[in-house]
């Protein structure tokens, strides 16, 4: 027996908790948004539209949930976890844009809206992706995000590691390479923790930095942050395989249209939901010792699977 089988799944009242939840830090999540991405002003007026067109286009805002939901854990002070949970929202909107680019994925629709590019143009999309690259980095290290400097410098170095060449970036150069080539499960399953995982590896962690916890805290997360992106990254891949432009707000069929390898690709569909399934109890389980006070992180790896966007 596992520790995830002494663990039993969410029912629906904690699914509504969390729905509840979601909604919440979304709201505050937003005004945070609001208030540290620039006005469109001056000459330059167009790359803050352009930013601001990208980030309220939507979006489900899981990233900034997570790094909200993994300081609660640690009595951090919400504003605080709010700022760095807005950085990470800026650099994962800037990875969109930039995926979405003509050189890259070339897609027309993102969040249910033409992707930023068709708004503006192709250079303004790239500027605006930056923009919000180097906001991200600019929040972390200003002081209303942490009195510590040593924390602020840890947030950082650790975002940096995340999003680099040997994080997002990385799964994303894997994935671009992706047609032509004979991935297998290792492969796949080391892009999509690159590519997807490692983001949301650093927004759990967050929460422990934020709050100068030890290393066995830091890890619980990680173990439920690598859990859980696996988990979503074959949501994502069921939705690319099997749903709708209209429900997804962007392009559907393109892994396959690509000749992309995913978990889908390589699983089948059932074997690949019964793999998010085992997934999600495992990243559930690892955030055991938290008790009650964990239980919205611990719903979210099985809200994400039943996702149609
Ligand atoms: C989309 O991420 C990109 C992937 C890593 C699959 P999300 O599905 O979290 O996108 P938004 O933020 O809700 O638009
Ligand atoms: C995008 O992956 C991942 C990043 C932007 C880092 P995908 O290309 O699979 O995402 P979607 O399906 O366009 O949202
Ligand atoms: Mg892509
Ligand atoms: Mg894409
Ligand atoms: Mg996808």
């Amino acid at each position: 027996m596992t520790v995830s089988d002494t663990i039993s799944d969410p029912g629906p009242a904690q699914m509504q908790t969390l729905e509840a939840s979601l909604k919440r830090s979304t709201a505050l999540i937003d005004q945070t948004l609001d208030a540290v991405l620039p006005r469109p002003e001056g000459l330059h007026a167009r790359v803050a539209e352009a930013m601001r067109y990208a980030v309220f286009a939507g979006g489900k805002r899981l990233r900034p949930f997570l790094t909200v939901a993994s300081a609660g854990l640690f009595e951090v002070p919400q504003a605080c976890g709010l700022r760095v949970a807005a950085a990470i929202e800026c650099l994962h909107t800037y990875s969109l844009i930039h995926d979405d680019l003509p050189c890259m994925d070339d897609d027309d629709l993102r969040r249910g809206r033409p992707t930023t590019h068709r708004q503006f143009d192709e250079a303004t999309a790239v500027l605006a992706g930056d923009a919000l690259l180097t906001l991200a980095f600019g929040i972390l290290a200003d002081s209303a995000t942490h009195p510590s400097g040593e924390v602020r410098a840890e947030l950082v170095a650790r975002l940096a590691k995340a999003a680099g060449s040997d994080g997002m970036i990385g799964g994303q150069m894997i994935d671009i390479l992706a047609p032509g080539r004979d991935y297998g499960e290792a492969e796949v399953i080391l892009l999509q923790q690159l590519k997807t995982g490692a983001l949301f590896e650093f927004s759990c962690e967050a929460g422990p930095i934020l709050a100068g916890a030890g290393a066995e805290d830091r890890s619980r997360l990680n173990k439920f942050a690598r859990g859980l992106g696996l988990a979503f990254q074959i949501a994502d891949d069921l939705i690319d395989a099997l749903g709708t432009a209209e429900q997804a707000g962007k392009a559907v069929g393109k892994d396959q249209d690509q000749g992309k390898a995913t978990l889908v690709s390589l699983y089948g569909i059932d074997k690949a939901r019964a793999e998010s399934i085992r997934l999600a109890r495992t990243a559930a389980a690892s955030l055991a010792s938290y008790g009650s006070a964990a239980d919205d992180l611990r719903a979210l790896p099985f809200f994400l699977l039943d996702r149609a966007a």
